[in-house]
């Protein structure tokens, strides 16, 4: 009942315009293998606009990395719910990279998924622990606190078109993914908290898996029941990558 989303992080990268286009078309071509999937791609904010007109609207789906939740005021350097709608289906929120470099707080989180889902946008709202948290037996009660703050702010969750991107901060960029057991224990607690939030949606919304996700980890890590798709980094910048995870989440 819930199909997979493969969503690629292209963090700062790349660094040309020429770089980005090209990078979307490829990206665009390899997702053919799998039109079962929802393939996402969110280059930096100020590529968005040349890529959706590259790849055009009935290709794959465009998100955004961060956005702010008010719509207009002084928020330099900012980009405001208006600017995506239009431009992205999605956007990622609470990144754990925003939250330990840009101040990206649980309560700032919650503001920023309520105010996509009120402007026609699906947040993938990230949540997960650092290495000293896992070490000192905090997962679960960091992923409760996350969770529970990123959806606060939604009366309900039916039809929010909200995603959950459950990243272990020590998976990311570290080559170091979480085991598929483990990662599904996560999810499975995530579904838990969401369905204590709404009952009646918390089985329709994807929660993906973020951290070192390859083309040879994806197809174990898909194969668990909570885990419904990925959050990609590195490997959503290598097309061949991107589409053999993109493969391996249409066989699961
Ligand atoms: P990597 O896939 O490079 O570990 O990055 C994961 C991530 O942070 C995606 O948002």
């Amino acid at each position: 009942m819930r199909a997979p989303i493969i969503a690629g992080n292209w963090k700062m990268n790349p660094t040309t315009l020429d770089e980005a286009v090209a990078l979307a078309h490829a990206v665009e071509a390899a997702a053919r293998v799998a039109p079962s999937v929802t393939a996402v791609i969110c280059p930096p904010t100020i590529w968005l606009a040349d890529v959706q007109r590259a790849i055009g609207r009935d290709g794959i789906s465009i998100g955004a990395q961060t956005m702010h939740f008010e719509e207009r005021g002084a928020f330099t350097g900012e980009t405001s719910p208006l600017m995506l709608d239009g431009l992205v289906q999605f956007v990622i929120l609470g990144h754990s990279e925003r939250r330990l470099y840009d101040g990206e707080t649980d309560e700032r989180v919650g503001r920023k998924v309520a105010s996509a889902v009120a402007h026609g946008l699906r947040p993938i709202a990230a949540v997960g622990e650092r290495a000293e948290e896992r070490r000192a037996g905090e997962t679960a009660a960091v992923i409760d606190r996350q969770v529970r703050a990123a959806v606060g702010g939604l009366d309900s969750l039916t039809r929010t078109g909200l995603v959950i991107a459950y990243e272990p901060v020590w998976a990311i960029g570290t080559g170091d993914a979480a085991s598929a057991a483990d990662a599904q224990e996560v999810c499975a607690q995530i579904r838990q908290i969401l369905r204590a939030a709404d009952a009646d949606a918390a089985d329709a919304i994807p929660i993906q898996y973020g951290g070192s996700v390859t083309a040879e980890n994806a197809g174990e890590l898909f194969s668990q029941p909570d885990i419904d798709g990925a959050l990609v980094g590195g490997a959503s910048l290598k097309p061949d990558q991107f589409a053999a995870i993109l493969r391996a989440a249409a066989r699961a």
